[in-house]
């Protein structure tokens, strides 16, 4: 079986219910590694480019505000990310995740045991999880860049930047 690279993310919800300990022993059963990891603060641009595919559907703007964890207040608003790595990783960790829909999903599943369904209509699922190859390169490339990853995943290139703008330690 092959190498699979995935994103997975704790939503904003998750981050509320104080679930990240219990969601990262779940995965753990996968077998498969985390080889990056940030906390983010996501803007509307990020989020609106994570779905970007869903921009039509009805739910699209309540989905973009959920995403981005304004409802649940400081210290809230952000999401946890992990690139993940392991043998059929991505149907692995899609079997502890559970369904999209957290009411159809396996009760003993993350989204299952801890999701919900708001009175708008949007699920507050926990957890994202790519769904295919194609997504997760996409996804990855999104969220991370290549220096924040322990492992070479994507070909790279180099390239000078000049006269860009840095915050470092004063
Ligand atoms: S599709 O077109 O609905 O089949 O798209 P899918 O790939 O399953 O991803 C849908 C993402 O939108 C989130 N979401 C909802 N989907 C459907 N219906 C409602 N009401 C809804 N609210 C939110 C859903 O959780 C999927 O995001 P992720 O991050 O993958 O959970």
């Amino acid at each position: 079986m092959a190498i699979e690279h995935l994103l997975i993310l704790i939503k904003p919800d998750g981050i509320k219910k104080s679930l990240t300990g219990n969601v990262l022993a779940k995965f753990s059963e996968a077998r498969a590694a985390i080889i990056g990891t940030k906390i983010i603060r996501v803007h509307k641009k990020l989020a609106e480019a994570h779905y970007y595919k869903l921009r039509n559907k009805p739910f699209f703007t309540d989905l973009v505000e959920y995403f981005q964890g304004k409802i649940y207040g400081e210290f809230y608003d952000r999401i946890l990310a992990f690139v993940y790595q392991g043998e059929d990783a991505i149907a692995r960790m899609r079997r502890i995740v559970g369904a999209t829909n957290p009411e159809e999903a396996d009760p003993m599943s993350i989204r299952g045991s801890y999701g919900r369904i708001t009175t708008k209509g949007v699920y507050e699922n926990v957890v994202h999880c790519s769904s295919d190859l194609l997504e997760s390169e996409r996804e990855i490339k999104l969220w991370f860049k290549p220096e924040d990853i322990v492992e070479k995943i994507y070909p790279v290139k180099k390239i000078i930047f000049e006269k860009v703008e840095k915050i470092i330690w004063d």
